[in-house]
C-alpha cells in the first residue's frame, strides 16, 4: 500500500498565471504591447459558454486583453471563415481560440486551417501539429501541455519511464503522446478498440486517461505507484438532482495504489487556461519579435 500523493493542478495554474502576468506586465513596461486574444464562440453550448466565459476572464486577469466575439448557432461555415480572415490580418490580434465543437453545418477542421499558425494558440493548425512531432517551434495544445507539467512537478525526469495515453484525440490523446515522447518516454496511444485496456494500463509509470468515459480505469488497471493524469471531466447524477463531476479515473480505488493523481475538479482542468495565457503571451512575443519569457 503506497501513500497517493495528489498533484494539485489549482496551485500549479495559480503560479503559472501568476508567471504569465508577470511576464504580461514587463512587455507592457518594455515595450507598450499587451498581447490579446480573440475568442469565437459559435451557438449556445453551455459547457463551451463557461468555458469561453472564464478564458476570457482569466486573459483579462493575467493582464492581456481578451476579444469575445459570439455568433448565432446558424452560423454558416463562410461567414465564419470571414471572422478568421479578419482576425488573421487584424495586427492587434496576437491569438484565436474557435471553441469546440463547433455547429454541424461548420466543418472544424477547414475552420482550424483557415487559422494563421502564428495564432493559433490552441495548437491545431496542421503546422503545429507537424512542428510538435518534428520539434520544431510550435505553439502546443493548453491541456496536453498542462498536464505535462503537472507531470514533471510530480516526478522531476520522465526520461525512459513508459506512458501509457487511454484517448486519441486530436486535442489531448495525440499531443500528449507527443509531448512524452519528446521526454524520452516510451508512449502507448490507446483506445477503444485496443485489446487488453487494463493489462496495457497496468505497465504504466504514467498514465493518462482522456476518454471521456467516467471512471473508465478502475483501481485494478493502475500499476503501484504509478504517477495518473485524469483529463477526463463527466457529470454523473447526484444526491437531491444535482449532477457530480468524475474523471476518467475511479479516483477512490486509485488511493493507496496509484503514486500521485490529479484531482476531479482541481487537477488538469484549471492548467489548461493557465497555459492558454501562455500560448497567447508566447505568440505575441513570437509574431513582434521580442524574446519570448520562459514561463
Ligand atoms: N473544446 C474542448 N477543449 C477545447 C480546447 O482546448 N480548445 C478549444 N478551442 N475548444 C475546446
Amino acid at each position: 500500500m503506497v501513500e497517493t500523493r495528489l498533484i494539485d493542478g489549482k496551485a500549479a495554474a495559480a503560479a503559472l498565471r501568476q508567471r504569465v502576468a508577470a511576464a504580461a506586465a514587463d512587455l507592457a513596461a518594455r515595450y507598450a504591447t499587451v498581447p490579446s486574444l480573440a475568442a469565437v464562440l459559435v451557438g449556445e453550448d453551455p459547457a463551451s459558454e463557461i468555458y469561453v466565459r472564464s478564458k476570457a476572464k482569466a486573459t483579462r486577469e493575467a493582464g492581456l486583453a481578451g476579444i469575445e466575439h459570439r455568433l448565432p448557432a446558424a452560423t454558416s461555415e463562410a461567414e465564419l471563415l470571414r471572422l478568421i480572415d479578419t482576425l488573421n490580418a487584424d495586427p492587434a490580434i496576437d491569438g484565436i481560440l474557435v471553441q469546440l465543437p463547433l455547429p454541424p453545418q461548420i466543418n472544424p477542421q477547414r475552420v482550424i486551417e483557415a487559422l494563421d499558425p502564428a495564432k493559433d494558440v490552441d495548437g491545431f493548425h496542421p503546422r503545429n501539429v507537424g512542428r510538435l512531432w518534428s520539434g520544431g517551434e510550435a505553439l502546443v495544445p493548453c491541456t496536453p501541455w498542462g498536464a505535462l507539467l503537472l507531470l514533471r512537478q510530480a516526478m522531476g525526469a520522465l526520461a525512459g519511464a513508459d506512458a501509457v495515453v487511454i484517448g486519441r484525440s486530436n486535442i489531448v490523446g495525440k499531443p500528449m503522446a507527443a509531448l512524452l515522447l519528446a521526454e524520452n518516454c516510451s508512449v502507448t496511444l490507446a483506445h477503444s478498440k485496443s485489446r487488453d485496456l487494463p493489462a496495457l494500463a497496468r505497465r504504466a509509470d504514467i498514465l493518462v486517461a482522456a476518454v471521456g468515459r467516467a471512471e473508465l480505469v478502475r483501481g485494478t488497471w493502475i500499476k503501484p505507484g504509478a504517477v495518473v493524469i485524469d483529463v477526463g471531466i463527466n457529470r454523473l447524477p447526484g444526491e437531491g438532482g444535482k449532477s457530480r463531476l468524475v474523471g476518467d479515473v475511479a479516483f477512490a480505488e486509485a488511493q493507496g495504489i496509484a503514486g500521485a493523481i490529479t484531482p476531479v475538479p482541481g487537477g488538469v482542468g484549471p492548467m489548461t487556461i493557465a497555459c492558454l495565457l501562455r500560448n497567447t503571451l508566447l505568440a505575441a512575443c513570437r509574431r513582434r519579435g521580442l524574446p519570448a519569457p520562459e514561463v
